[in-house]
This record gives C-alpha cells, structure tokens and sequence, in this order.
C-alpha cells in the first residue's frame, strides 16, 4: 500500500497557497484487498533535495499513529514566501509495513509584499477616435469599434546579468490577462484570473517562467481584455461605475532567484511602456474582433520595434485583497470537430458541432489582406436552418478576423467565450472544410471524479448532458447559463445543483473559490445576495436563492469532509440566521424574501411561496445544527435545534392540513416536507403517497421547477418509491428529461418547454438550452441507481445500495477523497450481481437489492442474489413498457 493523488488545498496541481497551515491529503492505492493505514510521516522541504535526503528541513512530522489521509494541517516552521515547496508521504499498513515515499508534489506560497503597481495605457497617447468613412480600418458595420477600447500590449524589456535559478511570474489584471515571455506564451491558462468582486478580492497566479529567461536582454509582455472588471456583465448596460472599473490594468511581478539567494523583481511599474495592437476590442458577451494588419510583430521580443509605444500610467495598490488563485485555472480542456456544415446562403456557411458547448472556435483561412471574416454563435436553428439568435438578447457573441493576407492564418479568440453549438461563418475566401474551425472547449479545469453509465442510451445521454451542462457554466464561477447577457452566479442553481456537480467533478477548490464570492456578497443586513459575485446590483436573496450561504458549506462538508469551510463560514452563515429571525418573529418567513422565485420554472404548478421559504428556514436551522455539532458548538446546536422546532411547528401550523394535505399540494411542497423533514414521521408516508398521487394525476409527469426537482427521485427512493422515480427517469413525453433529448439536447435545457412540438421555441427572453438545475437529479443516479452513498462526510463510511428500477445493468466510479468507490450491477440468468469496490481505509455496508446486507472493508467485492423485480409502490399502477 502507498500514497497517491497527493494534494494541497485540494488542487493535485502546483497552487499557490496563502493558508498558514494548508492541508495536506492524499489517497491509498494497494494491490491487496482490505489494507488499512495505521499511520503516515509527512516531510515538506523547500528543496527536492532534501526530500530526497529525506530531510524535512520545512516540517517532519515524524510518524503518527493515525489512518487520516485527508485534510491532514500542515504544521512546520513558517512557510518562506514567494516559494516553492515540495512535499511527500509515507504510509504504514495494518501489518506495520512501511510504504516508500510517495512521488513529491509542490505547492508556492505568493509574496509577502507586493511591490508592483497597477499600471494602464496613457489614453492621452491613444489617436483619435476614427470618423467614419475617414479609416479604412473603420468597419462602419462594427458600432462596437467605436464604442469599446482596444485591448493594451505591456511589455517591459530587462536583462539578465546573474545565475537565475528560478523565475516565477505573479500575474494578476482588473481584466483578463495573457502573458508572453521572450516570444512563448506562459502558461495555459485563459481568462485568468477570473471573475470576483474586484473591489474586495482579486486573485493572482503564479508561473514558474524559468524555461523562457535567456541570459542578458529579455522581455516580458502582456495583453489585457476587458473581461468581467469593465466589459458587459450580466444584463447591465455596459458603463462607468456599473460594476467594477473602466480601464483595463494589469499587476505583475517577476521575481529572479539568484544562485546566491538574492532575488531581483521586475515589477510593473511606469517603466513599463503600453502599445495598440491587432486586438481592436475584446468583450465576454459581445465577441472579439482582432485585425492581422495591426499586429505588432515580435512585440514581445527583445530587439522588437518601439513604434507605437508609450509609457503606461501607474498607480500605487490599494487595500483590495490580492489573494492567489484558489481554483483550478480555465483552460481548453478539449477540442470538437463539426460534425457538417451547409452552405445556407451564398457566402454564409453553418457549422454543426454536434454538442451545445463553451468556449470559441479556432478559425483556419488563407485569402486577401483586408479580408473580413465573422463568426455567430448560437445553440440552436431556427426552422430554416439560421441560427437562432433571440435567446442570446443583448449578448452579441460576434467574432471577427480581419485577414494579413500573405499565407494561411489561425485565428483564436483570447478574451470572450460563447456558448454554442452552431457556428455561422461568413466572408471566407474559399470553400470550407470541416477542419476550417475547430471547437475549442473551456472551463475551470477541475477533475473528473464521476462515471456514470447504465442499460438505458437516454439515461446516458442524459449523464452527458449534465455533465457538458457542468463544463459549460463552471467557468470562474458557477453561472446560470454561458451564453445570453446573463452567466451569473445565481445562489440556488448552484446550490441545488452542487450534489450532482461534486460527484461529476472535483470542485472542492473551485467552490472554496466561489464561497469567497459569496461571503463577499453578503449584505450588511446579514442577507446573501441573489448572485455571488455581485455585480452592480447588491440585493438581498431570496428563499432557496440566498439559503446557498448555508447548504453549500454544508453540502462541502458531507461531499469532502471539509470542516475549514464550515469554519470560514461558520460567522457569516450565523448573520444569515441572526437576519431571517430578527424579521421573521413569528417563525414563517414571511419578510424579506427579496425576488422571493419560488420553485423556478415549475410546469403546470406553482408552489406557494411562503410554504418554500419557511421549509428552507427550518432547513437551515437543522444543518446548523449539524454543522454546529461539527464544530463542537453545542450551545449553538441547541439554539439551532430549538429554533428549528419552532420553525417547524409554525409551519405545520400554517401549512398543514387534513390527512397531511399540504398548502399548494404541488409535487415540490411534499418534497420539501420530507427532504427537509418538516412533518411527524408517522405522516411521512403519507405524505409521500401524496406526493406519488400527484404525478399520477400528471400522467407519470414531474411538475417540479429549480427547487423541487433535485430533491423528486431521492425523495420517492428514500419513501420507497424508486419505480415512480425511474419510471420519471425514462419517460420521454413533455414535461420530461427524455423528452428535450427525443428533441435533440446535448445539455440540459433552461425550461422544461425550452422548445416543444407544439409551441416551438419559448419566448427568447429567457429561453438558454444551457442551464443545469433541472440536471440536478444527476445526484439521484450515483447516490440511488449506483447506490453509492457517503455514510459520514468524506465518505469515510459508505453504504452501496443500489434501487435498480427496471434498467438491466449500471455501473459508476466515484473518485472520492478517500479514493475511488464502484457500484457495478446487472441483471443475470438467474437473478442479480453486484460487484463493489471500496478503496483503502473505507468500510461499507452494502445492500444486495433481492439479497442481502453485509459490512464490508476494503478492496474488490462481488454479491449475488435472486434477483429484485421492482415492487410496484402501492399507487404503481400498471407497469410501463
Ligand atoms: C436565471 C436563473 C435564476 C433565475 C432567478 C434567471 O434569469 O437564469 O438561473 O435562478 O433568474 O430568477
């Protein structure tokens, strides 16, 4: 047995840290089954040397009897700053036998000062504005070439006299940013650093940009778009003083470690001059134009010509806290080749992606200098086969590429992203071909921790489509949808979503991340705000929307054992509490709710309000309770607990009627009555039979919105009623997961009536087709139809309890932090068999559906039985085909 998939602050990559203690985790791997770690010896040393020598000059924690593998606080000398630090692990098993020492990993801590300064282009060297008709460059087509700025090029030329052992480059922009070192580009990152509320938190990154220093003369140089700090954002008209700045800055420092330990930092500064190059203007929503015949040649090369640059203007930092990049950077993780492209009209041609993506296209052309070739974006066709473009409202999602003529050319957009699987293409010089644009897929790169696949093709088709649904909206922030003048970070799509999307991927970083933005959202009231990070408007959340300040910890925790989280929250999550009650005395909260949704897009019901936000109070009370409990707060529990049985009884009071009907009798009131566990026990079944009566008399359909969908098919398994929730699972008539898929989906649709035979599209004003709450019952496959379930945060304990429904086979892998988990099953000639596997230092209770129930330890495990013919639930009714 050994240590892998060795991580620090939860990223398996090289982060920059700030934490003074930052945790250390890792897994198990071992060839035999049921080992265990008995303890662990962990060394961290600023050289690899030492760790090689076994020395942890940094910390050594000496060996301690302990089989924790997770979250494990660095507790050495104080972190040197501006860094690099390597560390590695060795483990003890059950027989005492020691492990070797894991393969070493890094991490960097940033620097202790910031000596650079934030620096811009002088505008008063800017030309004048073109009239129209007097620049030929002027595209009188393009209005936004006279509205918006050009992107600025940096560059500051230095030399290098001494020894450089290292090089690192901390780089940060009000902006996005992308650096280039002697002619190379660093890093692969785009659209760094992201998106947060610029006037408190601003992330940097660091590179190790040793491999580019040349001795003597170098360059370092940039390019700055608008980004999320001064393009559009969200609905807002684009102006001054509407979100966060105007002007595009950048902040860098490149700190040179001499062989003799002494350091010299070229920081940005007014040494640093400033040009206009081919990027005539770049935003997030409205597109990219860049024309070839303004490029700037080796601009970020030593020897590079001066014309056109002039000295930047800088000012000093001000008290906004720079912080390092606490989620994986976004990066093209994947490219897409069209599947076909018609020629609809002459000249304009449309490609098929095949897959509603995010990110933009990689054009190849080769024609005349001066040749304009635009680009459209758009998720679905209208019936004549345009695109269809209205549910992009004001989102403009253009790109142009003005031709330099003189061979073949690639152009890529740097700084927007488009949300598409169409592409229309016009001005081309040639014919083209399928590899005349290629998809270019981005996000947060987190990793992959989920597999899922099952008997059914929809039900698969369907894991796809959350999960591309997932790739294309965790983009810096979890966003509602990528592709219209919104992508904001909506509390309640994030957090019903959350179960799903930490089992499809790794996003305990990226979530610590996006909990940051919602803290710094939280309004002085103590109320969460609707969207995090906030933009112009900061206004009070609404139920389900703002409760996100308290389940996502929470779900953090139960998904990855993640205390610090809830301690980091812990105050503001208190505030939160301290708000609702202090303007809700008589326990239903009925003040305050701002926007107050309700269960968002539900069809054919509408949940009453007011029976919504209490659930979700007492709800709240209950996980502070547990959270409480988690931080060994016992008072606050008991505070907790108590102002959730007066939550409760008020809202029985209120809501609760005869034979347990409940206000609204919608599908989502009943789901909320027993996932947040509002009603007496001996009521529950009731309420659950309700609850299935309910989509009997839908025809076998869900009436669920935002709120209630996630919780429908865990609700019905845990009452059980698994067959009513598979047999929701496969239908595919309206209103239905199938039934966007019978139509085509590649994601998961905004509504459920996003497009239908017989109303076509909805109306455009809020019509995405790539939206992921109503893919929340991701969850329900891997926790249900798997049968993989954390038994205590961590999943130190599971239970692996598969509700097969009438599917032949499933089988899913959870990567958790604790190491992979498998749910294997299938139907067989004479009845069921389950294969499980559960990684070191994990036990599991496995339930055998037909069989039996047995605990279970580590390594690979396979059960039989006689089989489970789904019981119909009292209400099944007749079977379905
Ligand atoms: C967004 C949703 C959000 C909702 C709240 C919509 O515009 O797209 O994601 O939850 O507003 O009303």
């Amino acid at each position: 047995m050994h240590a892998v998939s060795l991580r620090c602050e939860h990223r398996d990559d090289i982060p920059c840290v700030d934490d003074r203690a930052p945790r250390l985790s890792w897994a198990l791997e071992s060839d035999d089954d049921g080992r265990r770690q008995t303890a662990y010896r962990l060394l961290v040393a600023e050289r690899s040397e030492d760790l090689a020598a076994e020395r942890g000059t940094l910390w050594d924690s000496g060996r301690v009897a302990s089989a924790e593998t997770v979250d494990v606080a660095y507790a050495g000398r104080p972190l040197p700053a501006g860094a690099e630090i390597a560390w590695s692990v060795q483990v003890w098993d059950d027989e005492e036998t020691p492990s070797g020492w894991s393969e070493p990993a890094r991490f960097r801590t940033g620097p202790a000062t910031w000596t650079a300064e934030w620096i811009a282009r002088d505008r008063t060297h800017d030309p004048a504005m073109p009239v129209p008709g007097t620049d030929p460059d002027l595209d009188p087509t393009d209005f936004l070439m006279r509205r918006l700025p050009p992107s600025p090029y940096f560059r500051r030329a230095f030399r290098v006299d001494r020894q450089v052992e290292r090089a690192v480059l901390y780089a940060t922009a009000r902006g996005v940013y992308e650096f280039e070192f002697n002619g190379d580009r660093v890093g692969d990152s785009v659209l760094a650093p992201g998106w947060t509320d610029y006037d408190r938190r601003i992330e940097y990154a660091a590179y190790d940009v040793t491999a580019h220093l040349r001795d003597g003369d170098n360059v370092l140089g940039a390019i700055v778009g608008d980004g999320w700090y001064c393009g559009f954002v969200g609905m807002n008209p684009r102006r001054p003083g509407n979100h966060y700045g105007t002007e595009p800055q950048l902040l860098a420092e490149l700190h040179l470690e001499h062989a003799d330990g002494t350091r010299t930092v070229i920081a940005t500064d007014r040494r640093w001059e400033a040009a206009r190059g081919p990027l005539v203007y770049s935003d997030l929503l409205m597109g990219e134009r860049y024309d070839g015949r303004r490029e700037l040649g080796a601009w970020s090369e030593p020897g590079a010509d001066r014309a056109g640059w002039h000295p930047v203007v800088a000012e000093p930092l001000d008290d906004t806290l720079l912080v390092p990049e606490r989620s994986q950077p976004m990066r093209v993780t994947e490219e897409i080749r069209p599947v076909s492209v018609t020629e609809r009209e002459p000249g304009v041609h449309v490609f098929d992606l095949g897959q509603n993506m995010v990110g933009w296209v990689r054009l190849h052309v080769e024609g005349e200098r001066g040749t304009r070739v635009q680009l459209r974006f758009a998720e679905m066709l209208q019936p004549d086969g345009s695109l269809y473009l209205e549910n992009l409202r004001s989102a403009r999602a253009l790109d142009t590429y003005v031709l330099r003529g003189g061979g073949p050319e690639v152009f890529e957009p740097r700084f927007t992203f488009h949300g598409f699987r169409f592409v229309e293409v016009t001005g081309l010089p040639a014919e083209p071909s399928l590899d005349t644009i290629t998809g270019r897929v981005v996000h947060s790169d987190t990793p992959r921790t989920g597999w899922f696949e099952c008997s059914d093709q929809m039900v698969n088709r369907l894991v796809r489509n959350i999960e591309w649904g997932q790739r294309g909206n965790f983009v810096s922030v979890p966003t509602d949808c990528p592709q219209r003048d919104e992508r904001l970070g909506w509390l309640a799509d994030a957090q019903v979503f959350l179960p799903t999307a930490s089992l499809n991927m790794d996003v305990q970083a990226f979530i610590r991340k996006w909990g940051d933005d919602v803290l710094d959202g939280q309004l002085p009231s103590g109320a969460y705000p609707d969207v995090a990070p906030v933009i112009a408007f900061r206004r009070e959340g609404a139920p389900a929307w703002a409760d996100a300040g308290i389940i996502t910890p929470w779900v953090m925790w139960r998904r990855y054992g993640d205390r610090r989280l809830v301690e980091r929250h812990w105050d503001a999550m208190e505030r939160y509490m301290d708000h609702l009650a202090r303007h809700n005395p008589d326990l239903l909260w009925t003040a305050r709710r701002g926007n107050d949704y309700g269960d968002w897009l539900s069809v054919g019901e509408h949940t009453p309000r007011d029976v919504l936000a209490t659930a979700y109070w007492a709800y709240d009370a209950q996980l502070m309770a547990h959270m409480a409990r988690a931080l060994d707060l016992p008072e606050r529990a008991e505070h907790y607990e108590r102002l959730r049985a007066g939550i409760v009884a008020a809202w029985n009071r209120a809501y609760v009627g005869e034979d347990v009907y409940i206000e609204g009798d919608t599908q989502t009131v009943y789901l909320l009555a027993l996932h947040m566990d509002l009603i007496p026990h001996e009521l529950r079944a009731r309420a659950a039979e309700r609850l299935v009566e309910n989509i009997e008399r839908h025809d076998g359909h869900l009436t669920t919105g935002f709120v209630g969908v996630g919780l429908l098919c865990p609700v019905l398994s845990e009452a059980g009623h698994s067959d009513v929730a598979h047999r929701l699972l496969r239908k595919d008539t309206f209103p239905s997961w199938g039934y966007s898929i019978r139509h085509g989906a590649t994601t998961i649709w905004e509504r459920w009536d996003g497009w239908t035979e017989d109303a076509g599209f909805q109306t455009p004003m809020m019509n995405s087709f790539n939206h992921y709450s109503l893919g929340s019952v991701g969850q329900w496959l891997y926790e249900y139809v798997a049968g993989i379930r954390a038994a205590e945060p961590g999943y130190r304990r599971v239970v692996i309890a598969p509700e097969p429904g009438e599917l032949a086979w499933a089988r899913a892998t959870y990567k958790s932090v604790r190491g992979p988990i498998t749910s294997d099953w299938r139907r067989t000639e004479d009845g069921f068999r389950l294969e499980v596997e559960i990684p070191p230092n994990v036990t599991a209770t496995v339930v055998v559906p037909g069989g039996e129930t047995v605990e279970v330890g580590p390594g690979r495990h396979a059960f039989t039985s006689a089989g489970s013919r789904p019981e119909p639930s009292a209400h099944g009714g007749a079977e379905e085909g």
